[in-house]
């Protein structure tokens, strides 16, 4: 079975450009090869196949999960996610595990958490001034927003512990090529070893989170999303375990905090040299705050792919595929498709207020199907209110050229982390 044509150029410089470049990578492949094309990098341990086209992209989305697992391309991450994470897990135990996590997410309890979020944002903002680095600031503002509404954190000490813990495992996850390294060996070979630094870094961790989980059940009540997973039933009306919350806890810190926060950095980027949406913004009308939140995530999503391995041949977009290779809905090239997003490039938020509005099934920063991201809801309440805050300050580039893309571990951010000048 042959794959669609791709470039011949080695794994080696395909995974540099992958990163470095990764949004002048794929325009490149898209424009010289078409759609769909096959790129091959380090981290994927056999070929991948990238559809943008939106009916590719459905039948993607579609996939049987007996056929095209998802859990499997996240594998690496079971260490630190653990075993009963939704990440991890596919077909039936993922859906089980999908309907007691979006628990949190769904309307009037999620509407709850917005006047926490927009008080947090409206605190991290009124500290701007001077040179900001966008992407750092988001980093501390998405991780402080899961503590205290995700974890329903309580005070400034219980805060202080769970942020340090975060610090000292997360900064393992987030590089990728050692995490990938380390699950392979998965050695101990003692406390100093990159792995064995990496278990105390996770236990500690858990110990943390797990006094936390005590805690609140001790004391129900409050309004973090830990509350209310304290109240899921699975369908033999049992509780959730110590170790399941931990890992649905982990599951929201892990996939919301890197992405958010590469998405606002973007949000900052793109503002700062678009004073006329700044503008427009500060008139407070929420539809047209709504507009940019929604083409800030088309025009520089957090994340480029939504990749599957295929375990039987498939047949998509009327080609048949074979087994072993990894197949992607290409989020990044498909919300740049000229034909469904006229001047596809340009970040121009008036054109969701356009009579009728684009079509939103080919939006897809969020993906697709029933791994579509789960935490969207809260992910574009959040971006609102910290744009709400900023739509107030005098916000410049420091240079006039647009950032690049870069990625940094599994996200997308501005090459200079979104730098801009405030006041
Ligand atoms: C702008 C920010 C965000 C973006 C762009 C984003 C994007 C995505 C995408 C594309 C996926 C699907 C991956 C796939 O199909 O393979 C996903 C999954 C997921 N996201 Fe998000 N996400 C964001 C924020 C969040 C937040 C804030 C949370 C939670 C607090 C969250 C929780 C999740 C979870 C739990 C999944 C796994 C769903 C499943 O496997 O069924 N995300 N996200």
């Amino acid at each position: 079975m042959d794959l669609p044509p791709g470039p011949r150029a080695p794994a080696a410089w395909q995974t540099v450009a992958w990163i470095m470049r990764p949004a002048a990578f794929l325009r490149r492949v898209h424009d010289r090869f078409g759609d769909p094309v096959t790129i091959r990098t380090y981290w994927m341990d056999e070929p991948m196949v990238l559809f943008s086209h939106p009916d590719a992209v459905r039948e993607v989305f579609r996939l049987p999960p007996a056929i095209a697992p998802a859990g499997q391309s996240w594998e690496f991450l079971r260490p630190f996610a653990g075993p009963h994470s939704i990440l991890v897990l596919d077909g039936e135990e993922h859906l089980r595990e999908r309907r007691l996590i979006q628990t949190p997410f769904h309307g009037e309890r999620m509407r709850a958490f917005t006047p926490t979020v927009a008080e947090l944002a409206r605190r991290e903002l009124s500290s701007w001034n001077g040179r900001v680095v966008a992407l750092e600031r988001m980093k501390h503002l998405t991780l402080e927003t899961i503590l205290r509404v995700v974890f329903g954190a309580r005070g400034e000490r219980e805060a202080a512990q769970l942020r340090d813990a975060v610090h000292g495992t997360l900064d393992a996850v987030r590089s990728m090529p050692r995490m990938l390294a380390m699950a392979l060996v998965q050695r101990d070979l003692g406390p100093h070893s990159p792995w064995g630094r990496f278990r105390l870094a996770v236990e500690r961790f858990d110990a943390l989170l797990l006094d936390v989980v005590a805690r609140r059940r001790a004391e129900p009540g409050g309004d973090s999303m830990l509350a209310l997973l304290l109240e899921q039933r699975d369908e033999n009306g049992n509780p959730p375990t110590d170790r399941h919350l931990r890992d649905q806890l982990v599951a929201l810190l892990a996939a919301g905090h890197d992405t958010s926060a590469a998405a606002l950095a973007w949000a900052f980027e793109r503002l700062a040299r678009h004073p006329r949406v700044l503008a427009r913004l500060r008139e407070g009308d929420p539809a047209y705050l709504d507009a940019v939140v929604k083409e800030v995530l088309r025009v520089r999503p957090a994340l480029t792919v939504a990749p599957r391995r295929l375990l039987e041949p498939a047949r998509i977009a009327g080609r048949t595929l074979p087994a072993g290779v990894h197949v992607a809905a290409c989020l990044w090239l498909a919300l740049r498709r000229e034909d469904l997003w006229p001047q596809a490039a340009a970040f121009r938020p008036d054109r969701w207020l356009d009579d009728p509005p684009p079509d939103p099934a080919p939006w897809i920063p969020f993906g697709g199907g029933v791994r579509r991201c789960a935490g969207a809801p809260f992910a574009e309440m959040e971006m609102r209110e910290v744009l709400r805050a900023a739509a107030d300050l005098t916000i410049r580039p420091v240079r006039p050229e647009p950032e690049s893309a870069r990625r940094s571990a599994l996200v997308v951010t501005p090459h200079r982390g979104g730098e801009v000048l405030v006041g």
